[in-house]
């Protein structure tokens, strides 16, 4: 985690490997002209050049004498008119990963450019928040698995001290490291490939998590055969690891609980309905919403806030085998409900509804919001840049709505017309598990609606954004902990 510190220092007085100094878009400043005067107008004349205009997360770095700093690192912010939280949050991620690779750990920043912009900012926090925050979130690398010595990212260390030059900064500083180190936490988990992630492991690492006021339970098979859970159980039949289904209940407030389901597969083959072998190594990410659960569970302990969650993630491999589910096959819900598995590659509906049924039976939620690598379909509509929201209940989906658009991890909204009902129709029990190709997004969310009742339901498909294939302004390939910023600052508001 970087250090920060804040002190009331002009820019020419900082003591520093990397002084970091964010420029506006052919915005040669009154800060950059002060610097100037003491480095021989190097900051004027790399703008004279055209090498560097200002534009949005474009980089330029200066070695200078006749100031306390090393270096200036100059970072375009692009427009000032233009400006926005989520730039500012790149930018910091951008910034971080420059001095990394240039093997300098220690900076200090420059706010004057933040002093200056107008009133259309769209953040709730100050701009530093933001860039603090993006350059905290970058710092993150998964290379447990790297034991050459010589592999490059292993022997760069990233940024260990920001100073911040400002006379005060009202930042929630606690809340932004909880958070960063749930989302890392988080993203640790989903990285973690299936043979050391496996539901007995993720258990035990929820275990981790218990505290005076977090409870961890976990229900074994025979506990689930006790209370019915026959779709979790149907999907855990191929597979020789141990089913988990992990409940955590944390106790911080007065009335109902908010109710959190996270879909936790730890390796999603598809079961019987295999899925092709292009790709499916990357069924290791099919625990994601389980992960961002546990990464919010573990912030919200943390932060101590005050109201009442349960967590509730159905662990369990999907693999074929001898003693596989067979599509075709019929099962019973903890509700009662029948369920023809017509594919038994559309597990996480299965697990989520024994989940979400057992949430509202022993806790009463007064909202269950689940989380879901739940299809494919998520990615063919929206990519990797939206959540995939749908729910009953438009107050729910609003808060989501605007806790997404302050953390950038935003979420669309998709319809769920009663006419999908149709789509689920079995001819021999009371419900299929699949409702065709065409709108497989929506049918998955409306396979779940008929399991909620009256609760309050938003449902989340991060199929297309827990993972991604390429780097980041601030957040490297491989798992992206969506949903743990997202859900934290949920729960915040509603505190
Ligand atoms: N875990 C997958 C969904 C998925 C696919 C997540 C690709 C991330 C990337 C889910 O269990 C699944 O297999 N869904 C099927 C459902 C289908 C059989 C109705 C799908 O979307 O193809
Ligand atoms: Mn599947
Ligand atoms: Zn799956």
């Amino acid at each position: 985690m970087i250090n920060i510190s804040i002190k009331n220092i002009a820019e020419q007085a900082a003591e520093t490997k990397a002084l970091i100094l964010p420029v506006f878009e052919g915005g040669y400043s009154d800060t950059c002209l002060k610097l100037d005067g003491f480095i021989d107008n190097r900051i004027k004349r790399v703008f004279d050049s055209g090498e560097f205009t200002g534009k949005h997360n474009q980089t330029s770095i200066l070695h200078v004498s006749g100031i306390k700093a090393d270096r200036v690192l100059m970072l375009g912010l692009g427009k000032k008119e233009n400006l926005t939280a989520e730039k500012i949050r790149q930018c910091g991620g951008k910034a971080a990963g420059f001095l990394r690779e240039l093997g300098v750990s220690d900076s200090a920043l420059s706010t004057g450019a933040f002093r200056t912009f107008g009133q259309s900012f769209d953040g709730q926090q100050s701009p530093t928040f933001y860039f603090v925050e993006g350059a905290m979130l970058a710092s993150y690398r998964f290379d447990r698995y790297r034991k050459n010595e010589n592999s490059d990212s292993k022997n760069k260390t990233f940024l260990k001290t920001l100073t911040i030059l400002d006379s005060s900064s009202d930042m929630p500083m606690e809340s932004l490291k909880s958070t960063v180190s749930a989302v890392a936490f988080s993203k640790d988990l989903v990285n973690t490939p299936s043979n050391d992630m496996t539901p007995s492991i993720l258990a035990k690492t929820a275990k981790t998590l218990s505290g005076k006021n977090l409870k961890v339970k976990i229900l074994e098979r025979k506990d689930a055969e006790k209370e019915g859970m026959g779709a979790y159980l149907a999907v855990a039949k191929g597979s020789a690891e141990p089913p988990k289904f992990i409940v955590l209940e944390y106790n911080g407030g007065k009335g109902a609980p908010i109710a959190l389901i996270g879909k936790s597969i730890t390796f999603d083959s598809g079961g019987i309905s295999l899925k092709p072998a292009d790709g499916m190594e990357k069924m290791k990410y099919d625990m994601a919403g389980g992960a961002a659960v546990l990464g919010v569970m573990k912030a919200v302990a943390e932060l101590g806030l005050k109201l009442n969650i349960v967590a509730v993630l159905p662990a369990t491999e999907n693999l074929p085998g001898g003693s596989a589910t067979r599509p075709g096959d019929i099962v019973s819900t903890i509700s009662g409900k029948t369920v023809e598995i017509a594919n038994t590659d559309a597990e996480g509906r299965l697990v989520l509804v024994d989940a979400i049924v057992y949430a509202r039976k022993y806790f009463k939620p007064k909202a269950v919001i689940d989380i879901a690598t739940l299809t494919g379909a998520c990615s063919v509509a929206l990519g990797s840049e939206a959540i995939a929201m749908m729910g009953n209940d438009d107050e729910l989906m609003r808060r989501l709505k605007k806790s997404a658009d302050e953390t950038y991890e935003r979420v669309w909204q998709m319809p769920l017309y009663e006419e999908y009902k149709d789509y689920l129709k079995s001819d021999t029990a009371d419900i299929k598990n699949i409702g065709g190709r065409n709108g497989s997004l929506v049918t998955a969310a409306y396979f779940i609606k008929e399991f909620v009742g009256d609760t309050p339901w938003a449902h989340l498909d991060i199929a297309g954004t827990a993972y991604s294939d390429k780097d980041r302004p601030y957040v490297s390939k491989g798992a992206t902990g969506i949903g743990v910023r997202l859900i934290i600052h949920f729960l915040k508001g509603l505190c």
